[in-house]
C-alpha cells in the first residue's frame, strides 16, 4: 500500500508556475526525499499534499484519503513539520508536547510516556521545563519534530528537517528519522542537501522548476552516471584561464583546485592535457584523483539539464 500518493499536482502563483505536474508516492517503511534547489517547488508540493493549499490541478492522498475531500481522515495518520513553524514560545517544551498531544486526542498516560521518550531521543530532556523562548534554532526544530511524533503517526511529512541546523543537531535528526523508519514509519521529506538525500533516502526525486527531472534510489541515480568520472586536481599555484584552455570539458576551478567532469574514455587525454598545461605555466601538480561522480556532481548535471 502506498501511504502517500500525488498525481499531476500543479500550482501557479500569478504568472509563476511553482509546481508543474508533480506525481509521487511513498511506500510503507520508506524515506522518500524531494531534492531540489531553492524555489524548485518543494514546499508548494508539500503544502498541496498536506491540504494547506488546494492544487490548481491534480490530487493527493494520505493513507488512501483525499487530502482535500477528507482532510480529517487524511491527517489522522500523519505528522507534519512545515517549512516555517514555531512551537509556542511562552510555553515549555513539555507543555508544547502536552498541548499537541491533547489536540490529537492522545490519552494522558500515553501522552506523557511518549513525550518523555521523544524528548530524551532528541536530547531535550534537560531543557524540557524551560520556556521555548530561550531555545536555540536547533532545539526548536528538534522540538517540532518531537511534537509531530507525539500522536505516533504512521507517516511523517517534513519540509527541510535539517535546514539551518549545525552538524550535531542535523545528525541527531537524521538518526532519529532512520531509527523511526526501522520501527516501521514512513517519511516524505524535502531537502536541498544532496549528501543528506544520498545518505538518508531510499528513493529520491529531483525537482527543478516545478518538475521532477529524475527519480530513483540514490544508487540508481549514480548508476545512470556510470560512464562519467570526476577528476580532482590540486596545483601548487593557480593557472590563469584554465577553463578556457580546457574548453569542451566541464571545468570548475577555484584557485589551485580544479574539478573536471568527463566521460570515462576522456580521462587519459585530459590528464595529459593538464600535465602539459601545468608544465608550460610552471605549475606543479600536487594531487590528482579520479573518482566516480559524487551525488553532488549528478545533481549539478541534472539541474543544468545536461543529463540525457
Ligand atoms: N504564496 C506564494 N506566493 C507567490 N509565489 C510563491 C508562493 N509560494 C511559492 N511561490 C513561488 O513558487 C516557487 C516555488 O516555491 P517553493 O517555496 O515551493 O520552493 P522550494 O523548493 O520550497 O524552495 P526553498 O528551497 O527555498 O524552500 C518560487 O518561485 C516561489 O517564489
Ligand atoms: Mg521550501
Amino acid at each position: 500500500m502506498k501511504l502517500i500518493e500525488a498525481y499531476n499536482l500543479e500550482k501557479s502563483f500569478g504568472s509563476v508556475k511553482a509546481v508543474d505536474g508533480v506525481s509521487l508516492y511513498v511506500n510503507k517503511k520508506e524515506i522518500f526525499g524531494l531534492l531540489g534547489p531553492n524555489g524548485a517547488g518543494k514546499t508548494t508540493t508539500i503544502r498541496m499534499i498536506t491540504g494547506i493549499i488546494p492544487p490548481d490541478k491534480g490530487r493527493a492522498f494520505i493513507m488512501g484519503y483525499d487530502t482535500l475531500r477528507e482532510p480529517l481522515r487524511a491527517k489522522r495518520h500523519v505528522g507534519v513539520v512545515p517549512e516555517i513553524a514555531a512551537p509556542y514560545v511562552d510555553l515549555s517544551a513539555w507543555d508544547n508536547m502536552m498541548l499537541v498531544g491533547k489536540i490529537h486526542h492522545v490519552n494522558g498516560r500515553e501522552r506523557r510516556d511518549r513525550a518523555i521518550k521523544l524528548l530524551e531521543m532528541l536530547e531535550l530532556s534537560d531543557a524540557m521545563h524551560r520556556k521555548v523562548k530561550g531555545f536555540s534554532k536547533g532545539m526548536k526544530q528538534r522540538l517540532l519534530l518531537a511534537m509531530a511524533l507525539i500522536s505516533d503517526p504512521e507517516v511523517l511529512i517534513l519540509d527541510e528537517p535539517t535546514s539551518g541546523l549545525d552538524v550535531i543537531s542535523a545528525r541527531m535528526v537524521r538518526s532519529l528519522i532512520a531509527d523511526l523508519r526501522r520501527e516501521g514509519k514512513s517519511f516524505l521529506l524535502t531537502t536541498h542537501n544532496i549528501e543528506e538525500a544520498g545518505m538518508l533516502c531510499d528513493r529520491v526525486a529531483v525537482i527543478n522548476k516545478g518538475k521532477i527531472i529524475a527519480e530513483g534510489s540514490p544508487e540508481e541515480l549514480k548508476i545512470n552516471f556510470n560512464g562519467f568520472r570526476s577528476i580532482r586536481i590540486v596545483l601548487d599555484r593557480d593557472i590563469e584561464d584554465i577553463e578556457k584552455s580546457l574548453e569542451g570539458f566541464e571545468v570548475l576551478a577555484q584557485g589551485r583546485k580544479i574539478l573536471i567532469t568527463c566521460k570515462q574514455n576522456e580521462v587519459n587525454e585530459l590528464i595529459r592535457s593538464i600535465t602539459r598545461l601545468a608544465e608550460s605555466s610552471g605549475a606543479r601538480i600536487e594531487e590528482i584523483q579520479t573518482t566516480g561522480p559524487s551525488f553532488e556532481d549528478i545533481f549539478m548535471k541534472l539541474i543544468k539539464g545536461e543529463y540525457k
